[in-house]
């Protein structure tokens, strides 16, 4: 694990570029912390470093996926109302999961059991207007590797 300050905005750019640089297939990011701690400011970086061309991801509130096409797939989920709406199949996250894409989860807790085990997490905290503590851990299923 490692524990980095977002500074500024600036800072949240540089690491969300990196992150959609060196994004392969399959990838997920999960990002926690409070409302407005910075998850879709990151998530829009990410999708910039994908080369994703629309550049503004707003919050997928009210529809709790939203796809966008770059040098991967990214598939953007806020699960934040997952509690309100039924938690079944039908669904049908796993095939975002689980397929060809870069997928990044606000509010991945949201997902109990069907959190997936290999993941980059990353839990924003708000520091102060401007700035952001990240601490970001890579977790493969079994023991946490240093990211
Ligand atoms: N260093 C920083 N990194 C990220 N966001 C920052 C930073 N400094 C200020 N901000 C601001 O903080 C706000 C973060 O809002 P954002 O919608 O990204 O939060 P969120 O975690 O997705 O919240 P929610 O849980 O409501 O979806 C934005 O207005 C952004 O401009
Ligand atoms: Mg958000």
């Amino acid at each position: 694990m490692s524990t980095i300050i977002l500074a500024s905005l600036k800072d949240t750019e540089i690491l969300g570029q990196r992150l959609g640089a060196e994004a392969r297939p399959g990838d997920i990011i999960t990002l926690s912390g409070d409302l407005g701690a910075g998850k879709t400011t990151l998530t829009r970086f990410i999708a910039q470093g994908l080369g994703v061309k629309d550049n503004y991801i707003t919050s997928p509130t009210f529809s709790i996926i939203h796809e966008y096409q770059g040098r991967l797939p990214l598939y953007h989920m806020d699960l934040y109302r997952l509690q309100e709406l039924s938690m079944d199949d039908e669904l049908g996250l796993e095939d975002y999961l689980y397929g060809e894409g870069l997928c990044v989860i606000e509010w991945p807790n949201r997902l109990g059991e069907m959190l997936p085990a290999r993941r980059l997490h990353i839990e924003l905290t708000i520091i102060s207007e401007d700035s952001r503590q990240a601490v970001i851990g890579e977790f493969d299923g079994g023991e946490q590797k240093k990211y």
